[in-house]
């Protein structure tokens, strides 16, 4: 089933899109009390030829189709709502570790400009609270929660069929879950190494193999849509970070990835890039009053003289040419260029205040 779903379900959405984009809810056989009745449905068999089938009714309709009947498979609603002024506009987007964090930051601006956006998250209590409040607002777009360990391919795969199901395809899949486990070669251990590669190395090829399978789908049946997978990596992708080389050694590796499924992806339309921020200081990571690096550096004495957790945040502050620490704005200027700019991909982006330079 959900192998026919992602087949199906993001062809016919592009077949509905050749003006604009819309999104399209899916409902299994059964799912709906009553079969949808409204002049503007289609109704076909579920059969190997469906594809052909629909696109050539959907062409000589000539009217606005709101409903399409699969027999034997399920029923596609057409949501076709009006459009803003947003930059993301009915988008469809999934933003892993987007329940806090940078993530959080990114959801809210997707959001904020029109995009769909699923929120996929291992804090299901986090994620689920922050999507409600997101669905709170009056607006078109919506957001979803699905709990996601992006280390487990099964998990990658439920999510990118959920959002299938709701929303009918994919246009922006964000790799962000990340974490950060910082230590000597002493004091590392190989249990942890393990699953900082993990997380933050080997999850960005399961989410990419899982989310390319939807996006090609689509480029098949609208060759001209662009959509993009962006990882945000970190400026510790870009350079070595001392005592911190499970984290370093993950991020380097993403580039690697970034630039190599650019190469593949790019023939469908596919851009893959990734942004390396630096760091967010007033984020959970820096900032947590109990778990945050401010405070764990102050108790260590990591920063000579510092009293309070001000002292230290100027500290780090001060290493920034631009005097600060780095925002979901910040890094979503950059994803906005990446959206945007079709004649670019494999690139590593960085937004760091001017702190790490490419050669
Ligand atoms: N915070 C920084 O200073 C900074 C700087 C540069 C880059 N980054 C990168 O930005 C990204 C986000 O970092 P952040 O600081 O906002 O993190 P965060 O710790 O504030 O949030 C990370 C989120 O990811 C979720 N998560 C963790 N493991 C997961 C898994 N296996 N599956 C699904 N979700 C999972 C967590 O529940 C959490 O909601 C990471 O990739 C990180 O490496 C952060």
């Amino acid at each position: 089933m959900q192998n026919q779903i992602n087949k199906i379900i993001p062809a016919v959405r592009m077949m509905l899109s050749a003006d604009s984009l819309k999104t399209v809810k899916f409902f299994a056989e059964g799912e709906l009390y009553e079969p949808v009745k409204s002049i503007e449905s289609l109704v076909v068999d579920n059969s190997d030829h469906v594809l052909t089938e629909l696109s050539e009714k959907i062409k000589s309709a000539g009217k606005k189709i709101e409903a399409i009947t699969i027999k034997g498979f399920g029923t596609l609603l057409v949501a076709d709502y009006p459009k803003g002024n947003g930059r993301v506009e009915q988008r469809i987007a999934i933003v892993t570790g987007g329940a806090q964090g940078f993530g959080a930051g990114i959801v809210e601006h997707l959001m904020q400009n029109g995009a769909n956006v699923v929120v996929a998250d291992l804090n299901a209590e986090k994620g689920q609270e922050f999507v409600d409040e997101l669905n709170a607002t009056k607006r078109n777009n919506k957001a979803l929660f699905v709990k996601t360990n992006v280390a487990d391919a099964a998990s990658v795969e439920n999510l990118i069929a959920e959002t299938v199901k709701e929303f009918g395809g994919l246009d922006l899949f964000i790799s962000n879950a990340g974490i950060l486990r910082a230590g000597s070669l002493d004091e590392m251990t190989p249990e942890t190494f393990e699953l900082m590669t993990k997380v933050n190395y080997s999850a960005y090829f399961i989410c990419a193999k899982y989310a390319s399978k939807v996006l090609k789908v689509q480029n098949q049946w609208k060759p001209d849509h662009f959509t993009d997978i962006i990882q945000i990596n970190s400026k510790s992708g870009l350079k070595g970070s001392n005592k911190n080389f499970a984290y370093a050694g993950g991020k380097f590796g993403g580039i690697g990835l970034t630039q190599s499924f650019a190469l593949e992806l790019m023939p469908y339309r596919i851009k893959v890039n990734s942004v390396c921020p630096g760091n967010f200081f007033d984020g959970p990571l820096w900032a947590d009053p109990e778990t945050g690096l401010f405070v764990q550096y102050l108790r260590a004495g990591k920063v000579p003289g510092a009293k309070t957790i001000d002292d230290v945040k100027r500290f780090y502050e001060a290493q920034v040419p631009a005097g600060r620490g780095c925002t979901p704005l910040d890094v979503m200027r950059a994803v906005y260029y990446i959206i945007e700019q079709e004649y670019e991909t494999g690139q590593a982006v960085p937004v760091t205040g001017g702190q790490n330079m490419l050669n």
